[in-house]
């Protein structure tokens, strides 16, 4: 028969490995959100660069598709905590970690929302897929809100560097777990 002793060390060894594992919610929306944030964040530099105004529109529709991904994806993470380190890790790393982690957070909202923003401030209006969210106001017109429309670029776009600054950090720091370090963090991830 088993011991009682024995049962309590089976379901501590049991709740440590779920503990462990990262639910298929949330590896769907760490995945869904991400891929749509590195394709949008891509087409905002290539576009603004190369002048490619027939972009724009993607750019801007795909940005509001993300909004309400990204708000449940915060809520989900709200609710559940963030994961725990596969493998006990230094303070001053687990620090930098959550750190990134709150900015990439934090990138997925404030990129829509200043977009929106600045677009509609700016009389340029923000579209969704061939339907207009906010309509454009004739040139003339222009900018609807002078302020805000500068405010909410100037936001725009050091947010935009600002992500792509902290996604090298986070790609390197999941690299360096699984090429140097050898554990699961990136595997978990992944689902597997
Ligand atoms: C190729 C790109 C990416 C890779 C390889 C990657 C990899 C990972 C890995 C391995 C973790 C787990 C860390 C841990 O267990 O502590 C993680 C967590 C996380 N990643 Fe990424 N990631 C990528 C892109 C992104 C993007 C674009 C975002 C958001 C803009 C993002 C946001 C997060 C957040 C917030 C977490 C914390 C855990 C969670 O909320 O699910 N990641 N990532
Ligand atoms: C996750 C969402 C978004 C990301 C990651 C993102 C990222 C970027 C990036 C990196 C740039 C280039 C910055 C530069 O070099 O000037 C850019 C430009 C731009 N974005 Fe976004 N964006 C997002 C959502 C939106 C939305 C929702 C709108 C409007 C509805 C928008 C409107 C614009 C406009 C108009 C520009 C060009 C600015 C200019 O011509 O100077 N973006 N975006």
């Amino acid at each position: 028969m088993t011991s009682l002793v024995e049962t309590q060390h089976q379901e501590s060894e049991q709740q440590i490995s779920s503990a462990k594992k990262l639910s298929k919610t949330s590896i769907l929306m760490h995945w869904s959100v991400g891929s749509l944030m590195i394709g949008i964040m891509a087409i905002g530099f290539f576009m603004t660069w190369n002048e490619r105004y027939d972009l724009y529109s993607l750019h801007k529709s795909l940005g509001v598709l993300i909004l309400p991904l990204a708000l449940a994806r915060i809520a989900w993470r709200m609710k559940k905590g963030f994961p725990e380190p596969v493998a006990p890790m230094d303070n001053l790393k687990v620090i930098a970690a959550k750190v990134v982690h709150y900015l990439l957070l934090a990138s997925t909202v404030i990129l829509p929302v200043s977009g929106m923003v600045g677009s509609a401030a700016g009389g340029y209006g923000v579209p969704f897929f061939g339907m207009s969210l906010i309509d454009a106001v004739p040139q003339d017109m222009r900018p609807v809100n002078e302020t805000l429309a500068s405010f909410a670029h100037t936001t725009h776009y050091i947010a935009g560097y600002v992500l792509a600054g902290v996604l090298i950090l986070h790609v390197a720091g999941a690299l360096w777990h699984h090429v140097i370090m050898k554990d699961r963090t990136l595997k978990r991830m992944l689902g597997r």
